[in-house]
């Protein structure tokens, strides 16, 4: 690995991605099947062929191209999982503009922070989106982002539920044959997507189009076995990198027909996926073990009453999965016919890093098995930064070499990523998670060894949280740390300290509640907010945080080592705080 995280692939070669993924078929295989859109409605389906994507996506760059959007600008996308979020993306890809998706779910506030940090000039939003029979308001969220985002001189709204919205005369504009394809260096970033740091402030996750295109699609090939005429569902919403990757790029590169699922796992019903997959004949299921779990909990005859004989891969992505989660996905699932990929990999990664191959790799359930082609992963000592030889070891993830589709930059900070993923372990490039080799050469993941928290497969970070928090009037102090949760893999759990002189009442914790909301939005959601005369440092002013987890998992059987503690009583008051609170759940 590069000590200045030079990285690239193909150098000097040129490409298109929009031509990779839309031209090629639109004239190889036009009237095939490119996205197959499942609204959140159940009745409502749309079917676009590669002849279609190719006539909306050259729309939709002229009208960008008319807005003034050229080469190497950034773009903000906040749009719900429809059709028009793909044209948009493969558009920006098409005049070489960097796009820069932000997950639906994010608040004005996170929504803001992200458009600043990317110097977007022209963003594109709907009027709204629904999920599970809930309307998200996106247009009035997006207004009130940018009444502090000075920059962005177009907002392109797509009128997806035609309902009545505000409209600002000069800056909002609506919808209007080709359009050339801008030539792009296979180093030019295609994208950036905002993830959650250690440190207050989400990184801009820059990737590259031609390693990165490859590795998705090459990724999607072999991980998932696809063959032309494979219907590829990925539930993943495209603001996340399992979107980019696995609904639009990998499979559209591939020539593939790919699902855009709109809805939840349970609306209106548990069997929503089941019938789903009945419906359009879809052969690769991927989504995530928190789903897996939910669903588990209805029962198995939801599953069993639909006929899922098209399944052939079903594959899981962004926690570890348990094995009983696991089983119950092969057996009720996949009716123990389907093979079974835990793909484990990261925003930063582009596409799959350790994963099994359909067929080839033997699984263990729990276990992401196996590096993918050309991936070297290492399990360093955590202490001594050295790498464990052999089998059976437990240590800290890194990759010694690049991968095509390995994160280029932090978009305007190169420096943050030298600091967060090359420089802890020098020559390698550290994951952020921990591992375990076992005696057989398979990987299990152990969990985030930085301060980042899992929920439900999103990873947030502990100090955004805590920044929300103290946003209350009223509050000191805010430390936040996950605990196990049946569902979501993780929960919040947060540590409040209040002023003094602030009166405490019954609403406090719901206003707290409601800020962390509001800053970063509802998947943040604290699960439990205790509120606690002081939080247990050390005598260097350090939260300690490893008891803090103990105490939110209710596992005070055996604290370690408190001895550096500043003040002892701290802990058993704070004990006794969660204990009266696990009491009335
Ligand atoms: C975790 C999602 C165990 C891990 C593609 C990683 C997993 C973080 C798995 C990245 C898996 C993802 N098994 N853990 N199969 N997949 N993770 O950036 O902690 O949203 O570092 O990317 O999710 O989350 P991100």
């Amino acid at each position: 690995m590069h000590p200045d995280g030079h990285v690239s692939w193909f150098l000097n070669g040129k490409l298109n991605v929009c031509e990779n993924c839309v031209d090629r078929w639109a004239e190889e295989t036009p009237d095939r099947i490119a996205l197959i859109w499942e609204g959140d409605d159940p009745s409502h389906s749309k079917r676009i062929t590669y002849r279609d994507l190719h006539t909306q996506v050259c729309k939709f760059a002229n009208m960008l191209k008319r807005l003034g959007v050229r080469k190497h600008d950034t773009v903000g996308i906040y749009m719900p999982m429809i059709p028009e979020t793909v044209y948009a993306m493969l558009a920006c890809a098409r005049l070489g503009a960097i796009h820069s998706v932000v997950f639906a779910g994010f608040s004005s506030h996170s929504l803001r922070d992200r458009l600043d940090d990317a110097h977007c000039k022209v963003v594109i939003t709907a009027d709204q989106g629904v999920r599970g029979g809930k309307v998200i308001p996106l247009k009035s969220v997006m207004d009130e982002a940018l009444k502090e985002c000075p920059l962005v001189e177009k907002c392109i709204v797509f009128k997806h539920q035609g309902h009545d919205i505000d409209w600002t005369e000069g800056r909002d504009e609506a919808m209007r044959p080709y359009c050339p394809l801008e030539p792009m260096d296979n180093e030019d970033l295609l994208f950036m997507l905002y993830t959650s740091g250690s440190t207050g402030k989400p990184k801009g996750i820059a990737h590259s189009s031609a390693g990165y295109l490859l590795y998705a699609a090459m990724t999607h090939k072999y991980v998932f076995d696809y063959h032309p005429g494979d219907v590829h569902a990925c539930v993943a919403d495209v603001g996340w990198i399992t979107g980019h990757s696995y609904v639009v790029y990998g499979p559209l590169c591939n020539g593939a027909t790919t699902v855009l699922f709109e809805s939840v796992p349970t609306y209106p019903d548990p069997a929503r996926y089941w019938h789903m997959i009945e419906k359009h004949g879809i052969s690769q299921f991927y989504t995530a073990p928190t789903a897996i779990r939910a669903l588990m909990v209805h029962g198995d005859e939801w599953v069993s009453k639909h006929d899922l004989s098209s399944l052939r891969v079903l594959g899981t992505v962004g926690e570890p999965i348990n094995p009983e989660a696991w089983r119950w996905y092969y057996e009720v699932v996949g009716r123990k016919r389907c093979d079974i990929v835990d793909t484990y990999w990261q925003t930063e990664t582009g596409g799959h890093l350790l994963t099994p191959l359909p067929g080839a790799i033997r699984c263990k359930p729990g276990s992401a098995t196996r590096p993918f082609f050309g991936v070297e992963p290492v399990v360093l000592d955590s202490k001594t930064g050295q790498p464990l030889e052999g089998d059976d070891v437990s240590g800290v993830l890194c990759i010694k070499k690049p991968w095509p589709g390995m994160m280029r930059t932090v978009y305007g900070d190169h420096e943050r990523l030298l600091n967060v993923y090359l420089r802890p372990y020098k020559g390698f490039y550290h994951t952020g998670d921990g591992a375990v080799r076992d005696k057989d050469g398979y990987y299990w993941i152990t969990g985030r060894v930085d301060d980042t928290i899992n929920v439900s497969g999103h990873r947030l970070g502990s100090a955004e949280i805590e920044h929300a928090l103290v946003q209350h009037p009223g509050c000191a102090e805010a430390a936040v740390v996950g605990f196990p949760h049946s569902v979501k893999g993780a929960g919040l759990f947060c540590y409040v300290t209040m002023n003094n002189e602030y009166e405490v009442n019954e609403g406090t914790v719901n206003e707290l509640r409601d800020i962390v909301r509001k800053e970063i939005g509802p998947i943040a959601t604290p699960d439990h907010i205790l509120i606690v005369p002081a939080l247990p440092k050390t005598r260097s002013g350090k939260i300690m945080r490893r008891l803090l987890r103990k105490i939110a998992s209710n596992d005070t059987g055996s604290l370690g080592d408190v001895s550096t503690l500043a003040d002892q009583q701290v802990v058993s008051d704070l004990i006794n705080a969660a204990q009266k609170l696990f009491n009335k759940r």
